[in-house]
């Protein structure tokens, strides 16, 4: 199969969506690979790492025409709408119910659209969203450690402690991957460490891996009020899935903060946790409420782009692998994971949500495939 990898072009992106090591594994299995010019640089792969496995360069229109499979990161913005064509198969972050525009465009030029977050496995998790979960929760403990510092704005804690000094206190709210992965990171750097979680299940497995070097919480506005009282940091990391994030720490709650604690609200991508939250970029990434910092960037893991594009493409190359040798119709048959993924398919919407989310039709992936035959 022709597989096309272009260059990123949303500002504050800079991931790429493919390595040359995965572009070896593509061009061993008689793939042909082609990457636009300068499409691993903020990642730093060089072109050169891209030709020596034996992927093509090209500029970006020669990429889209030829690819029959094109593999990005973020969706198609405005300006790629136009190169979008029948035939292609596109694999990349969608997140179409939340765009009209796109969820059109795609539906007009009649190609299927893969989305990596509705990837699914029967036991309801999101393979190709849990690698960006690990990075922006491991980030969250330490931008919060960094914000604590006094000429930043901080409190002056050193989240560590000092023999004879005690810890700053970090507390997490929500104890999935995100949660998991900033209390990781808050331990490793020596604070003592709460989560609060609302899953009993979630917090025994919690207890089981933490080996009792955190305190584990159940979840009440009560119990947020009181843990969040004395905390350094607070992260929030909760996740309803299909909705908008809770409103769990109040703007109250806030002004009962010391002066100079930090909040990360890792769940801004899903509206926030903290009533007192707003999306931040990378390149503007805090904002004070009530002497509180609050870090809310809603896409963390494109600040760490080295780390992010492996965990990324360490997670998508087998999907990957499955379409380009199977074809998209064979690979979905043979695996409903993969089936789970397909959004858009010959003019027709085949993921339920996002029909529903646009007051579109929706068509079951199996019907799509048989118009399309
Ligand atoms: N900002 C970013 O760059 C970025 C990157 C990755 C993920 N995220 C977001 O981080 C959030 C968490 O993602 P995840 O992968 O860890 O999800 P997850 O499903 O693994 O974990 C969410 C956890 O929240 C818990 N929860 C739900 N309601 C709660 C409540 N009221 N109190 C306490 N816990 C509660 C759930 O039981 C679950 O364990 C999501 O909103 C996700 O979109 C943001």
């Amino acid at each position: 199969m022709k597989i096309g990898v272009v260059k990123e072009i949303k500002p504050d992106e800079y991931r790429v969506a493919l390595t040359p090591a995965g572009a070896r594994e593509l061009v061993q299995r008689g793939h042909d690979v082609v990457v636009e010019t300068g499409a691993g640089e903020g990642s730093a792969f060089a072109d050169a790492s891209y030709e020596a496995v034996g992927a093509r360069l090209a500029s970006v229109e020669t990429v889209w025409a030829e690819s029959e499979l094109l593999l990005k990161v973020k969706e198609p913005i405005a300006s790629e709408y136009q190169r979008l064509h029948e035939g292609l198969i596109l694999f990349t972050y969608l997140h179409i119910a939340a765009d009209e525009p796109l969820t059109r465009a795609l539906l007009e030029s009649g190609i299927a659209a893969v989305a990596y977050e509705t990837v699914e496995t029967d036991d309801r998790r999101l393979p190709l969203l849990a690698p960006m979960s690990e990075v922006a929760g491991r980030l969250a403990a330490q931008a919060g450690a960094y914000f604590l510092e006094k000429p930043l704005g901080g409190r002056g804690v050193l989240l560590a402690g000092v023999a004879g000094v005690a810890p700053g206190s970090v507390v997490v709210i929500g104890g999935g991957i995100v949660g998991y992965n900033a209390a990781v990171i808050a331990l490793g750097l020596g604070a003592q460490v709460t989560i609060l979680e609302r899953s009993i299940d979630r917090m025994r497995h919690l207890e089981e891996i933490l080996s009792g070097r955190v305190s584990l919480l159940m979840s009440s506005s009560l119990q947020i009020a009181a843990s969040v009282e004395d905390a350094d940091l607070v992260i929030g990391a909760v996740l309803i899935p299909g909705a908008l994030a809770p409103k769990l720490v109040t703007r109250e709650m806030i002004s009962g903060m010391e002066d100079g604690a930090v909040v990360v609200d890792v769940a801004i991508d899903q509206g926030g946790c903290f009533e007192t939250s707003h999306p931040t970029t990378h390149s503007d990434p805090v904002y004070v409420v009530d002497g509180v910092t609050h870090y809310c960037v809603a896409n963390m893991p494109g600040g760490v782009p080295i780390t992010a594009t492996k965990a990324l493409t360490n997670a998508t190359l087998p999907y990957v692998e499955a379409i380009a040798g199977l074809g998209l119709r064979e690979a979905v048959a043979a695996d409903p994971e993969l089936a789970k993924g397909v959004n858009v398919l010959g003019g027709k919407i085949t993921y339920e949500a996002v029909a529903e989310a646009h007051g579109l039709d929706y068509t079951p992936l199996d019907d799509a495939l048989a118009l399309s035959a």
